[in-house]
C-alpha cells in the first residue's frame, strides 16, 4: 500500500496508542510511525506463530540477534563491534536504567541537553541521579550544544545523555562535535548513554557517525542503546539492543540484562529489520523527507511564526510557537481547539514551555489535514 493511501479514518480503527489515547484527536504525540510492518518483518513474525516459538528467548536467536546489529551498523555506518560485546534488552529505558545503577558511581549526576526526550527528564530521579539540564544554543538554522556550560557543570564521573538523532529536535550530531563532546567527558572521567534508537532515520545526503566512532576515548567511556524499533516501528514488540565494551561486560552488571531479557517476537523482527529491512527503510526515509519538505510550506501558510528548524533525522519535528501568543500550554490548546494531540515541549525542559512537538511520520494527508487544523485553531481564537 502507498503510504498516501492509509487514512486517519484507518488508523483510529486499527486502535493504537497514538489513535486511540486522546479519543477522536489526531495522533501526533508518540514516536510511532503509522505506515505499517515492512514485508520480511510481517513474514518473520507469522512464521514465528505458524512455528509455535513461544517459549523463552533461544540462545541461538541472542546470538542471531547479535549478528544481525553488528551486521547492520558495519554496512550502513561502518561500525565494526563485536557480537559478543551486544546485549539484548527488553527496550532503551531499560538499559538507561541498567546503566544508572550499575554504571556510574551512586553520586553522578545527569548532564542533560534540552529539550530532551521526556523519561530523560524523569528517569535519572527515579533511579536517585540529580540531573542536571544544559540548555542548547538554537541559530537561525541549527542546533548546537553549550560546550562551555557542558564543561562548566560536569563534574567527576557525571552521566551525560547523548541522543542521536536528537530527540525531539531532529538534529543529528557532526563527528566535530561529538570529538569536542568526548573531550570534555574524558577531562571529568564522565561516561556517556548514547541513545541511537533513532539513527537509521536520516535525512537524504544527512551522514550519521555512531559516537563510539568518533575516537577510542568515546567508546570507552560509552554505552551505546540502539533498536529497530523506531526506523520499523516494532516497539510494542520490545527488543533493544545495548553495546558495551569489555570492560563494562566483564562487570556483573551483565546479570542486569538477563534477568530483564528481551521478547521472541522482538528479536525476531529486529533481526527481519536489520537483515531484511533496508528496502523499506529507504522508501520510509524518503517519503520522510518528504513530509518535512511539505510541513515546511505548510507552516508557512497555516502556521506564520512558528520556528522550525528542519531536521536531519527522524520524524519529530519542534516547533516554538512563542509568536504566536497562545494561551496555556499549546499542546493543550490545539489538543482542545484543535483535536491534535502533541507532545507539551514543556516536557522537554524548560527551555521548551512554548514549543510543541509534532510527529510527522504519517501519511502526508494526515499531516496535512493534522497542520489545517491546528492553522484554524489559531486564526479563531
Ligand atoms: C530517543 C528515544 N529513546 C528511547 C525511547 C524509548 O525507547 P524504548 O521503548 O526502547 O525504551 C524513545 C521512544 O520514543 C526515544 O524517542
Amino acid at each position: 500500500m502507498r503510504f498516501d493511501d492509509i487514512t486517519a479514518e484507518q488508523l483510529f480503527a486499527l486502535g493504537g496508542s497514538k489513535w486511540s489515547r486522546f479519543g477522536d484527536a489526531y495522533g501526533a504525540f508518540v514516536a510511532e510511525m503509522d505506515f505499517g510492518l515492512a514485508e520480511p518483518i510481517r513474514a518473520a513474525l507469522h512464521k514465528m506463530v505458524d512455528d509455535g516459538l513461544s517459549g523463552y528467548i533461544s540462545p541461538v536467536w541472542d546470538q542471531k540477534l547479535r549478528e544481525a546489529t553488528t551486521a547492520f551498523v558495519e554496512r550502513r555506518y561502518g561500525w565494526t563491534v563485536d557480537p559478543g560485546n551486544v546485549l539484548a534488552s527488553p527496550d532503551v529505558l531499560t538499559g538507561l536504567m541498567v546503566t544508572m545503577e550499575h554504571h556510574i558511581k551512586p553520586d553522578a549526576r545527569v548532564i542533560l541537553p534540552t529539550p530532551a526526550y521526556m523519561p530523560f527528564m524523569f528517569l535519572p530521579g527515579k533511579a536517585n541521579h540529580d540531573l542536571v539540564q544544559v540548555p542548547m544554543i538554537r541559530t537561525e538554522n541549527e542546533w548546537l550544544l553549550d560546550f562551555d556550560a557542558i564543561d562548566e557543570v560536569f563534574q567527576d564521573g557525571d552521566l551525560f545523555i547523548l541522543c542521536n538523532p536528537h530527540n525531539p529536535i531532529g538534529k543529528v550530531y557532526t563527528r566535530d562535535e561529538m570529538q569536542r563532546l568526548s573531550e570534555i567527558v574524558d577531562k571529568h572521567h564522565g561516561r556517556v548513554f548514547n541513545d541511537e534508537i533513532h539513527a537509521p532515520l536520516t535525512m537524504p545526503g544527512v551522514e550519521f557517525v555512531p559516537y563510539p566512532m568518533v575516537n577510542e576515548v568515546a567508546a570507552g567511556h560509552t554505552l551505546t542503546a540502539m533498536s529497530a524499533s523506531k526506523a520499523w516501528n516494532l516497539a510494542g514488540y520490545k527488543c533493544a539492543q545495548l553495546v558495551l565494551n569489555d570492560e563494562d561486560l566483564s562487570h556483573s552488571h551483565k546479570f542486569a540484562f538477563d534477568l530483564h531479557g528481551t521478547a521472541t517476537p522482538g528479536m525476531l523482527s529486529n533481526i527481519a529489520a536489520f537483515n531484511e529491512g533496508e528496502e523499506w527503510l529507504a522508501g520510509v526515509n524518503d517519503y520522510l523527507a518528504a513530509n518535512q519538505q511539505r510541513l515546511i510550506e505548510l507552516l508557512a501558510e497555516e502556521l506564520p511564526g512558528a520556528v522550525f528548524v528542519p531536521n536531519q533525522g527522524t520524524y519529530l519535528a519542534w516547533l516554538d510557537l512563542e509568536a504566536l501568543e497562545l494561551e496555556g500550554k499549546p499542546s493543550d490548546f490545539f489538543l482542545e481547539k484543535a483535536r491534535v494531540a502533541l507532545t507539551d515541549g514543556g516536557a522537554c525542559g524548560d527551555i521548551g514551555k512554548h514549543s510543541v512537538r509534532l510527529n510527522f511520520g504519517t501519511p502526508r494527508p494526515v499531516m496535512e489535514e493534522m497542520v489545517r487544523r491546528m492553522g484554524e485553531a489559531v486564526r479563531s481564537r
